[in-house]
């Protein structure tokens, strides 16, 4: 059976979208079956990877217009592709009794038939992010070290807690990470060290540096193992994605 991770910040710009795409990339040449699933109106996920003309998306399957489509990108990677008009999904699906479940069920099938599916929630904290947490049994939060980093956090956090009390009681936070990071500056350094202090148990070692192939690969339509193998980005994701695997076994799952 395999797991469903959701990379989340209510923050913009953190590096979500970059971190699905290439943790996903890493746990699939690692040998696992991985499917990432485009869940913010944005996109980003989908045209980052170079696919623009996908007819059949996850909003559309949502819906039941039509069964969950999974494209094949690479080996052991596969995509169901986002839709502009999932931004409506609250409005629609809103009154409904089970809006929180509707991709629970949807992905139900498709659990058993890969190791990890990755999904990339949009920036905000409404209906298509519950639903992500609704059916996670792990959530990833990039985070900037800036000023404000903690705020959203925070506000996840505590969006965890209401859903782990009342809807997922096996959803686990399995760490925060720091993306962007620039060690020259000393201010994010303080920042990371007072989350740090702060969130001892949560912060993860491997730490994502600021790069230039990491803002290039998504205009190539391509993952970083694949653009630039032997940049910092790709050994920044590796070594991320080996805590992820080493990680995951000793956090319990409910
Ligand atoms: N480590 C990095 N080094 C350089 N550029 C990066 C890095 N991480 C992300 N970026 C770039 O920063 C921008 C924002 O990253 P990304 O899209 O992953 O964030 P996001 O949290 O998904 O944003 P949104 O909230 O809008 O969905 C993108 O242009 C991306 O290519
Ligand atoms: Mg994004």
């Amino acid at each position: 059976m395999g797991k469903i991770i959701a990379f989340t910040n209510q923050k913009g710009g953190v590096g979500k979208t970059t971190s699905t795409v290439n943790i996903g990339a890493g746990l699939a040449q690692e040998g696992h079956r991985v499917v990432l699933v485009d869940l913010d109106p944005q996109c980003n996920l989908t045209h980052g990877l170079g696919q623009r003309d996908l007819k059949l998306n996850v909003y559309g399957a949502l819906l039941k217009e039509y069964p969950l489509k999974v494209y094949p990108l690479l080996h052991n990677l596969g995509l169901v592709a986002g839709s502009p008009t999932i931004s409506s999904f609250e409005k629609v699906k809103g009154d409904e009794l089970d809006r929180e479940f509707l991709l629970k069920d949807l992905l139900e099938k498709l659990k058993e038939r890969c190791d990890y599916i990755l999904l990339d929630c949009p920036p905000a904290l409404g209906l298509i992010t519950l639903n992500a947490y609704a059916c996670a049994d792990l959530i990833y939060i990039p985070l900037e070290a800036q000023l404000y980093a903690t705020d959203g956090l925070e506000k996840v956090l505590e969006m965890v807690g209401r859903v782990k009390r009342r809807v997922n009681p096996s959803l686990t936070v399995g760490g925060i990470f720091f993306t962007r990071f620039d060690t020259r500056k000393i201010l994010l350094r303080e920042t990371a060290e007072t989350i740090r202090e702060k969130y001892p148990d949560l912060v993860l070692t491997s730490r994502i540096r600021e790069t230039i192939g990491l803002g290039e690969a998504p205009h190539l339509g391509k993952d970083i193992f694949s653009y630039a193998p032997t940049s910092a980005g790709a050994a920044d994701y590796k070594a991320l994605v080996q805590e992820i695997l080493t990680t995951k076994d000793s956090i319990p799952h409910g």
